[in-house]
């Protein structure tokens, strides 16, 4: 019997494109360039399974592609909001993802960003850079305190969770949180954290916000110039969820206004274009999209789309099925 045609978009780590094709006959994008529509077509016409990441855009039109092929998108990342699921549902399209694994590194990306917008780390290695540094005085680069602050948490999943422990019982900061229904009494109690009974409450009294929802139609502007309004003047804004999330005109008119202290960010609208407004201000920490970047993550995220592909040709149940 043939092996199963897959596509794959993107450049994985060696060792599981390796194992993808001692399993498979396998396509893999070798310039490693970002692929159109017509491409998306075309692989979704000519392979059994396609595996795109978080940065492909499978809208309804490309889903909806005449003489489709393929049975199943073995999508490498978690957030799966470039994917119109209501379309693939309804063209009988099984789409996976590959939560839990990159919980930790994204955690860790946050706590980067909060620290370095809390105390001005890009700011100070442009500084030295540009051999502006004119030695230390008491007054000079002044920032903001991380230990016994408050976090606040926008969404309250794996990530947000894992960032909570890392902030309160490595920093000592104190944990609040906003999710429709109240978190397992065993994740608040461990944490001491207190639920804000909507998003309003905690942006006025966090004095640095994380964002933890999933992008798409439901959170598109979620924190808008009045949202960030409601915020501390001292606070300090992180997203590492999705660009879309925030409206990135109103967070620039906050942050060149002093409105807010800072924000640090690893997601953008349009990524990966940056809006030109945040380049040139000193209050803002910016990456490239580095949330699960390890090589372990993405390894381990390789392995997860790996284990959904077997279980889909396999006829089994999908470990990490979306529909
Ligand atoms: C995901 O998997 O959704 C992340 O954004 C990738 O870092």
């Amino acid at each position: 019997m043939s092996k199963p045609k897959v596509f794959v978009t993107r450049k994985w780590p060696a060792s599981v494109e390796a194992k993808l094709k001692a399993l498979y006959d396998v396509t893999l994008n070798e310039d490693d360039r970002p692929l159109s529509a017509d491409e998306f077509k075309s692989a979704l016409q000519n392979y059994d399974a396609v595996c795109p990441t978080v940065c492909d855009s499978f809208p309804a039109d490309v889903i909806n592609v005449d003489n489709k092929r393929c049975k199943i998108l073995g999508n490498f990342g978690v957030g799966y909001n470039h994917i119109d699921i209501n379309a693939a549902k309804a063209q009988g399209l099984v789409v996976s993802n590959t939560p839990g694994v990159l919980t930790h590194s994204t955690a860790d990306i946050a706590m980067t960003l909060l620290l370095m917008s809390a105390r001005r780390g890009a700011e100070g290695d442009r500084l030295v850079r540009a051999k502006q540094w004119q030695g230390w005085c008491p007054t000079h680069m002044l920032s903001s305190d991380v230990t016994g602050a408050t976090l606040g948490l926008i969404g309250f999943g794996r990530i947000a969770q894992a960032m909570a422990r890392k902030a309160h019982h490595g920093f000592g900061m104190k944990i609040v949180y906003f999710k429709p229904s109240p978190a397992d009494e065993y994740v608040t109690d461990d944490l001491n954290a207190t639920r804000c009974e909507s998003i309003e409450e905690l942006l006025q009294i966090a004095d640095y916000v994380s964002l933890h929802c999933p992008g798409g139609e439901a959170t598109r502007h979620l924190i808008n110039a009045d949202m960030l309004n409601l915020m501390k003047p001292s606070a300090h804004l992180i997203n590492t969820a999705r660009g879309d999330v925030v409206d990135s005109a109103a967070l620039i008119e906050a942050l060149k206004n002093k409105r807010i202290a800072g924000a640090g960010l690893d997601v953008y609208e349009g990524e990966p274009n940056v809006h030109e407004g945040f380049l040139t201000l000193d209050n803002v920490s910016l990456l490239p999209h580095l949330g699960s970047a390890t090589l372990g993550t993405r390894t381990a995220m390789g392995e997860k789309v790996l284990a959904n592909l077997a279980a889909f040709f396999a006829g089994d149940h999908l470990p990490d099925r979306v529909v």
